[in-house]
């Protein structure tokens, strides 16, 4: 009978579970057998993996992080990697390569695909939802509703001391998880890379809004949410330079990997799910290369370089609704 294999790589997403166990279900009904690599790229390298059946999957929609383990694995840059990994594909007999994880892990698919005459088969697994061709990536929503979650908390100290907070969110060098967040926690002020112009511009604006609320009520709380990688100095020189200007003090939240657990909102468990058993329909198929995703709520496979070459534009309609509702002194 036919084998196949799925591994999961680069940042861990909640979801990704969910969408190991869609895979291992459509497969156990059609007669497949799955393997699971172990650690990402790495138990491909080192023929690290365990059997996978359906009986196993019980019970595991609901987990965060990932069954297989991931890893972020530089060493399979090279070509002699990819060989290696390809010889043990063939080694073990496995036709069809299933990985979940983000644009890095995309691209060492394709990259394996040069080398391996097997399918290879993408699923979207990130909280940054970076990723072209997909509307949504599995562990997105998750992570959203964990900032959110944590702002919440954050306002109620904040307004009890009526304080400046700053918190800083995940997404790589992307702003999606930003933009949301700040949104869905009606944050008052939101730093994202796409947006960004300068220092001094977001400075001015953060200190215009400020004073003008002040003016009109007196001592407020205020939270900004800035993403990561963006601030030049980072997150300890916009504390001092708020501290400086606002003349308060400004405390910082990093909310780091917390963003990456938790058990996955529905949106999360159902796309994971949607992909997974969508992509376990195209075994066997002359089809691969490519990432399954989700587009206008159908299934779509495209091309894993189209997933990366362009940077995925910020949801309009989310921008747009942050102009009308977010930074101005009326929120
Ligand atoms: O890609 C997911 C992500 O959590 C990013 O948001 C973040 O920049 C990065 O991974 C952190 O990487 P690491 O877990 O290797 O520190």
């Amino acid at each position: 009978s036919k084998k196949v294999a799925i591994l999961t790589s680069g940042g861990d997403a909640p979801g990704m579970n969910a969408c190991i166990r869609a895979i291992v279900l459509v497969c156990e009904r059609s007669g497949f057998d799955v393997l699971g690599y172990l650690h990402g790229y790495n138990g491909l390298l080192k023929q690290q993996y365990r059997e996978l059946d359906a009986r196993q999957m019980h019970n595991l929609t609901q987990r965060g992080g990932t069954i297989l383990h991931s890893a972020r694995c530089l060493e399979f840059k090279t070509d002699e990697s990819a060989r290696l990994a390809a010889a043990n594909l063939d080694e073990l007999g496995v036709t069809t390569l299933f990985v979940i994880g983000g644009d890095g892990s995309f691209r060492g698919a394709q990259h394996l695909g040069n080398f391996w005459d097997g399918q290879i088969i993408g699923l979207p697994g990130t909280i940054d939802n970076d990723i072209v061709g997909t509307d949504a990536t599995i562990g997105y929503f998750t992570a959203i509703e964990t900032a959110v979650q944590s702002v919440d908390k954050v306002r109620d100290t904040a307004d009890a001391f009526e304080r400046v907070f700053l918190v800083e969110v995940m997404g790589r060098h992307a702003g999606f998880l930003g933009l949301n967040g700040a949104l869905a926690s009606a944050s008052d002020y939101v730093i994202l890379p796409e947006l960004f112009e300068n220092e001094e511009k977001t400075l001015k604006d953060i200190l215009t809004q400020l004073n003008e609320r002040r003016d009109q009520r007196g001592n407020v709380s205020y939270i900004i949410i800035l993403a990561e990688n963006l601030w030049p100095g980072g997150i300890a020189d916009l504390v001092s330079k708020l501290e400086q200007r606002t003349e308060t003090e400004v405390r910082p939240v990093i909310l780091g990997h917390v963003q990456r657990g938790g058990s996955p909102v529905s949106q999360d468990r159902l796309l994971a799910m949607k992909l997974g058993a969508h992509a376990a329909t195209l075994i066997g198929k002359p089809i691969t290369g490519i990432m399954v995703g989700e587009q206008n709520g159908q299934a779509v496979e495209v091309p894993l370089p189209l997933t990366w070459e362009h940077s995925k534009p910020l949801d309009d309609l989310s921008v747009n609704t942050m102009t009308l509702l977010m930074n101005n002194r009326y929120a």
